[in-house]
């Protein structure tokens, strides 16, 4: 290990860390006292999401893509680099599944060189379009082979086999986090997701877009409680490798998350019906009942109380476009 005996402070990279959830992720580490290198090829992150970090001593921007190997010197990696939505990761399907299974094994073979932890961020797409409800760790999954989704969704399970293999084969400390979905500041506005898309147009006032009759149902995790559970699974002792689900329990039905917004943004905007797409799965939701147990994780901010904070980041980033 190269972390010195003295010292507590650990040289972390976060790949992806320029995304969503990995910008989070770097500010709660430097904030945690380590040392941060944050590695992204920007390709649906932004310089802007770690700008407020540019001139912080301990941290550190590498631009480059992990479908190429890499060679630095850090304590602990978690392997985030992915795109994460439907409109981004369908843009060039080849490079998405390139993205989980090259990457993963070019810092797979890293954390081999470095005798380092991984923590992988998986999601719960590798349960495809579940048979039961709700998704526990141990149940396979049901994912289309051949769909839309199944660069992301496969590339993610094979990313998954990959870590598990390192662990058995060449007795890698490993973590896997099973990633339900999650919003807050700093979501791509216009990557379609469910979150951002009825922030988005109840801001602007558009009618707000539901699929299908929008009884289908999803839960939503704040980013801030997700980072807990992944700096915690990082944390765990080296016997828990996962996969341990991280999400938030409590479930909304698309048309109650659109209320909800319409409420809390006080906004004139109607619902709109549209088609369904591929492969969406109708029901989503994490048993966390693992995470409880290792990890002693639950998350904590309320749906009502994430989506302020969330609506605040979109209102902001709206008044500065129109000056
Ligand atoms: N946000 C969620 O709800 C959610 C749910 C399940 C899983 N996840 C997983 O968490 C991770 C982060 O998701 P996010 O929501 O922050 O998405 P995001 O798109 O905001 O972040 C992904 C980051 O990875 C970078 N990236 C993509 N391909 C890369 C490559 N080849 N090399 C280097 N960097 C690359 C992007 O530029 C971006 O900064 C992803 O692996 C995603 O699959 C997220």
């Amino acid at each position: 290990m190269r972390q010195a005996m003295y010292s507590l402070r650990k040289r972390v990279m976060v790949t992806g860390g320029a995304g969503f959830l990995g910008s989070h992720l770097c500010d709660r580490l430097l904030a945690d006292g380590h040392e941060v290198l944050c590695v992204d090829n920007l390709f649906t992150g932004t310089k802007q999401n770690v700008e407020h970090l540019r001139d912080h001593p301990h941290f550190e921007f590498l631009r480059h893509d992990v479908t190429f190997p890499l060679y630095v010197e850090v304590d602990e990696i978690y392997n985030l680099a992915c795109p994460a939505s439907p409109i981004h990761y369908q843009h060039d399907p080849v490079q998405t599944t390139k993205t989980s299974v090259h990457g993963a094994i070019n810092m797979l073979g890293l954390a081999k060189r470095l005798g380092c932890k991984i923590l992988q961020a998986s999601t719960s797409e590798v349960y495809g379009d579940p048979s039961i409800n709700p998704q526990t760790e141990d149940y396979w999954g049901n994912v289309n082979p051949i769909g839309i989704r199944s660069c992301y969704d496969e590339g993610k399970r094979c990313a998954e086999t990959l870590f598990f293999d390192y662990h058995r084969q060449h007795q890698l400390p490993i973590k896997v986090a099973r990633i339900f979905n999650t919003y807050g500041p700093r979501m791509h506005p216009a990557d379609g997701r469910v979150v951002s898309n009825f922030i988005m147009q109840a801001l602007q006032d558009e009618p707000i877009t539901i699929y299908g009759d929008g009884s289908q149902t999803r839960s939503f995790c704040y980013v801030d409680d997700l980072i807990s559970g992944l700096i915690a699974l990082m944390d765990s002792p080296e016997g828990v490798t996962g996969p341990v689900n991280l999400g938030n329990p409590v479930d909304f039905t698309m048309v109650e998350l659109a209320q909800k917004v319409i409420e809390l943004t006080g906004s004139a905007s109607t619902l709109a019906n549209a088609d369904l797409p591929a492969d969406d799965p109708k029901q989503r939701k994490p048993n966390i009942g693992r995470a409880r147990d290792l990890l002693g994780w639950e998350p904590k901010v309320p749906l009502e109380e994430g989506l302020k904070m969330t609506i605040g980041h979109f209102r902001g980033m709206l008044d500065a476009q129109r000056g």
